[in-house]
């Protein structure tokens, strides 16, 4: 066990390698990792925030991120708990290749899906697949925050044995009134008795498993596809969006946006700066795909403007940019862009 005087009063920075503690098995092709900073440092993350991970696959480094699944009111550790889907690179690889003692470079914690941004008297968490991770994080902090939650946790799993954390939450609820748990599951399984809700979520299901829906503030993970189905289903019971965030862990769905008459495509010159390459652009490319074109690496994870790990400053030119949150006021007014959401209009130099 890690002695006491190993712990520092320093909260980790991201310059410093995480170091796998322990790799817990959650599920079917899901397990949770939990990593310690080799200096005894603590950490302090909002819960609901994500890290971005290097990954040392074969073939190079690859960026990947994940939410953070435990929470900063247990701060000597930090834990991710990731699923793999079949064709997985990245979340294989975690799966089969880390190992305690292995190091990894991490970056963030970053993101604000967080309750903390969000403080209200009672909650509704709706999550489906590995999109319970922020839920679990928030559910800690508000269990060792010392206050009764009011929480009526929501999770959609495809059978039972899929919902990850399940002892860990009955465990929480037990002890408390104020923390309702409602799973409901598409399939059964043979050899135990369910005696939660099966079939998708509906507007019955949802009025049964929180008659106060319109009075929560409601944080929801999950596939797009069941994303948009909550959020269709909460907007037609006259539910106030206002109150409504979400979190997506791919590409949300492109939203049909107004086009302007097409003006015609300038041909332009996007320059990298440090190494002197330079690529032809016209508009309709990423700074992204220009740098992959020019033979550079920026390295990359959501590929949609969310996680911030695309980073870089832009020392002269226009571009537009449209992000999911992945970059602060600050940063934009001290010119850096994202490369994934961003498109030159016209010459830009970039500091690559
Ligand atoms: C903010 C945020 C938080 C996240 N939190 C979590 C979390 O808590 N837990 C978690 O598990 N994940 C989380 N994710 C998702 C995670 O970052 C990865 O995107 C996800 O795990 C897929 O990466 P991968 O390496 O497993 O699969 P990848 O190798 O990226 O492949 C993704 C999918 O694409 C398909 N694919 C891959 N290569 C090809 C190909 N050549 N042709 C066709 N199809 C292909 C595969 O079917 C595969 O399932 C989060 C993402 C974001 C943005
Ligand atoms: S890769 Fe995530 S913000 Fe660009």
């Amino acid at each position: 066990m890690t002695k006491r005087q190993n712990w520092t009063t320093e909260p980790w920075a991201d310059s410093e390698l995480l170091e796998c503690a322990m790799v817990i098995p959650e599920t079917e092709d899901c397990a949770t990792i939990a990593f310690r900073a080799p200096s005894g440092a603590w950490f302090d993350y909002q819960p609901g925030q994500f890290l971005t991970f290097d990954l040392p696959v074969p073939g190079g480094t690859i960026q990947r991120t994940y939410t953070i699944s435990s929470s900063p009111s247990r701060p000597l550790s930090i834990s991710i708990t990731i699923k793999a889907q079949p064709g997985s690179i990245g979340t294989r690889w975690l799966l089969d290749h880390l190992k305690p003692g292995m190091r990894l470079r991490a970056y963030g914690a970053a993101g604000q899906f967080t309750s903390l941004r969000h403080p209200a008297r009672k909650y509704l968490f709706i999550s489906a697949g590995s999109g319970i991770t922020p839920m679990m994080s928030m559910t800690t902090w508000a269990w060792d925050s010392g206050e009764m939650p009011d929480i009526v946790f929501v999770h959609a799993a495809r059978k039972p044995s899929d919902i990850i954390f399940k002892n860990r939450l009955e465990q929480f609820a037990s002890r408390v009134p104020g923390l309702q748990l409602r799973f409901t599951v598409e399939q059964v399984e043979p050899f135990s008795v369910w005696p939660g809700y099966r079939g998708r979520l509906s507007q019955i299901m949802l009025g049964l498993m929180a008659p106060d829906y319109l009075e929560r503030e409601v944080f929801c993970c999950g596939p797009e596809p069941f994303m948009k189905s909550v959020r269709e289903m909460l907007g037609s019971l006259g539910f106030d969006l206002a109150h409504y965030h979400e979190e997506s862990f791919g590409a949300p769905a492109l939203q049909e946006v107004p086009v302007e008459p097409a003006a015609p495509a300038v041909a332009a010159v996007m320059s990298f700066a440090g190494s002197g390459k330079t690529a032809a652009c016209d508009g309709s490319e990423t700074v992204l795909t220009l740098a992959k074109r020019a033979g550079l690496n920026i390295p990359s994870s959501c590929n949609f403007g969310l996680c911030g790990t695309c980073k870089v400053r832009k020392l002269s030119g226009e571009v537009i940019m449209v992000h999911n949150g992945g970059i602060s006021d600050d940063e934009i007014a001290a010119d850096y862009i994202l490369a994934c959401c961003s498109r030159p209009q016209g010459d830009v130099t970039i500091d690559l």
